[in-house]
């Protein structure tokens, strides 16, 4: 069977991937719903999936003194990546569990299971899978790296401790923090870059962000410029 023309490997144009990493609560997941949004993408949060691989563990084996890469891979079958119009969204069990995957048992164990090399395929492939056939804005630690290593917009977004804290206790208490609770939730947020560390890579030719003094809107502005100016980049040439 011959192909159309336009669908020639030459001319066939992969769907755009932005890639966004950078530490715990440096504002990558809004700003990339954000960015999604504006280019009409569909977004990707890769954190998602390790959160709910764990709450799938978690159901089964309460006890995370007893995990194993395969009792993880075992409960993360029934984790699956639903496409909704703006998104590609975790669920488990076929369900939405936004709420238990950012709760508190999800969070102090995530990176047990983030540190687990055949959970950390089985994320990449399941990534990749929601890439093929949508462009996609895809936020994590490892995106621009070990993921998407040819992503045409590769993004390393990064804040100050202190100021990272802040944001997200305003979020969280939806009031001004006092310097007691930032100190206390900057504490937190170091130990967890900690814990991560090793996870979190930045691509040599990632655009760095220090978000410290910008607007989530200067943020998304930028982002969304970078992209345009990708997918202008790869347009197949009329002429051609
Ligand atoms: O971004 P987050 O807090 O939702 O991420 C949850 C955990 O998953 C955290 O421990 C970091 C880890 N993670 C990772 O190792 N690689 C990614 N691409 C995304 C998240």
């Amino acid at each position: 069977m011959t192909s159309p023309v336009s669908e020639s490997p030459e001319r066939r144009v992969r769907p755009l991937v932005v890639a966004i990493d950078g530490p715990a609560a440096s504002g990558k997941s809004s700003t990339a719903k954000w960015v999604a949004r504006e280019l009409g993408f569909r977004h990707v949060d890769s954190g998602a999936l390790y959160r709910a691989a764990t709450a799938a563990t978690l159901r089964a084996h309460p006890d995370s003194g007893v995990w194993t890469e395969d009792r993880v891979l075992a409960a993360a079958a029934s984790v699956s990546l639903a496409a909704t119009d703006t998104s590609f969204q975790a669920r488990v069990a076929g369900r939405e569990a936004e709420a238990e995957l950012r709760g508190a048992e999800v969070t102090s164990r995530v990176s047990i299971v983030a540190k687990m090399p055949r959970v950390r395929a089985w994320v990449n492939d399941r990534v990749r899978e929601a890439a093929e056939g949508h462009a996609i804005v895809v936020d994590g630690r490892d995106m621009g790296t070990a993921v998407f290593p040819q992503a045409r917009v590769k993004i390393f977004l990064v804040a100050d401790p202190w100021e990272r804290a802040r944001r997200r206790l305003l979020q969280r208490l939806e009031r001004l923090p006092t310097e007691e609770e930032i100190a206390e939730e900057t504490d937190a947020l170091v130990q967890r870059d900690a814990k991560d560390e090793s996870q979190t890579q930045r691509a040599n030719d990632a655009v760095l962000i220090d978000t410290t003094y910008l607007t989530q809107e200067e943020q998304v502005e930028r982002i969304v410029a970078l992209a345009r100016r990708a997918q202008k980049g790869r347009s197949p040439d009329p002429a051609g």
